[in-house]
């Protein structure tokens, strides 16, 4: 048996065994949410190959249950290509949620903004994306499925769904493209107008390989940025990751919103 169906198996025994409507995979500072949802959690340390070290600001758990009336799978914390240079460190949980029979995934992360008009305390919805870290975390996978369109990668019903839970909620929710720097260092100012030439509405660490993944998986995707700071250069704020757990609560509760809307209207 695979290791992820083994998991989802482990997974079922203890929060039950209806499929998830939804999995959320949940950015830095971002995990509020989690504690909110009615159900089962189960540390990534009882769900062997889940990755375990994390970064501060994040809640290495998965929560099972229910959200707003809907079955909900929620990853408190994600690995980020930056903690072990293995870009396809989501792949298990992932596989994972798939094998739970979960086709339908939102991603939230925190990010630097590229525009002026999408300020620290903003939210940006990605419709698009620019890997511009130079790896894949599908390198080495051996069977033809790799080769995996990303025209939809950003799922257009999905995301006109999250549009109207936003407007219903009266927050503002910009589109832009969200481009992947491998951190974990912060970008230069010089990176940073490369990127806006590049055409990116905003920068971060995360979110990009966990889509391609998803969508090696058949897992529908959208992702939600939670704007900390702005990019590097553009302001003379100073960019760091505290400066980025603290602003992160600021749109979270924007987030949140927008997120039980979703739920309550899907
Ligand atoms: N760059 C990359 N990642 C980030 C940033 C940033 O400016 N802010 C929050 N995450």
């Amino acid at each position: 048996m695979s290791k992820s169906v083994e998991l989802a198996r482990l997974i079922r025994d203890r929060a039950g065994q209806a499929a998830p409507e939804y999995g959320l995979i949940l950015g830095s500072g971002l995990g509020h949410l989690s504690e909110t949802v009615q159900g089962t959690a189960i540390p990534y340390s009882d769900l062997p190959g889940f990755p375990h070290a994390g970064v501060s600001g994040h809640v290495p758990q998965l929560v099972i249950g229910q959200l707003e009336g809907r079955r909900v799978a929620v990853l408190g914390g994600r690995s980020h290509y930056y903690e072990s240079g293995r870009a396809d460190a989501m792949r298990l949980p992932l596989e994972t949620l798939a094998a739970l029979g979960c086709d339908r995934l939102i991603l939230t992360n925190a990010a630097g903004s590229l525009r002026a008009d999408i300020p620290p305390g903003g939210l940006m919805l990605l419709n698009d994306h620019i890997a511009f870290a130079g790896t894949n975390p599908l390198i080495g996978e051996q069977t033809d499925a790799r080769f995996v369109p990303m025209t939809d990668a950003h799922d257009a019903d999905l995301r006109a769904a999250i549009l109207a839970a936003a407007q219903a909620e009266g927050i503002e929710l910009p589109e832009g493209v969200y481009c992947w720097f491998s951190g974990p260092s912060f970008e230069t100012p010089a990176e940073i107008r490369a990127a806006r030439i590049l055409g990116a509405d905003a920068v971060g660490m995360s979110t990009v390989p966990e889509i391609i993944l998803a969508r090696f998986l058949g897992i529908r995707c959208a992702a939600i940025s939670v704007i900390t700071n702005m990019g590097a250069g553009m302001s003379d704020e100073a960019i760091s990751h505290d400066h980025t757990k603290a602003m992160a609560p600021l749109g979270a509760a924007k987030l949140e919103r927008i997120l039980r809307r979703l739920l309550r209207a899907a």
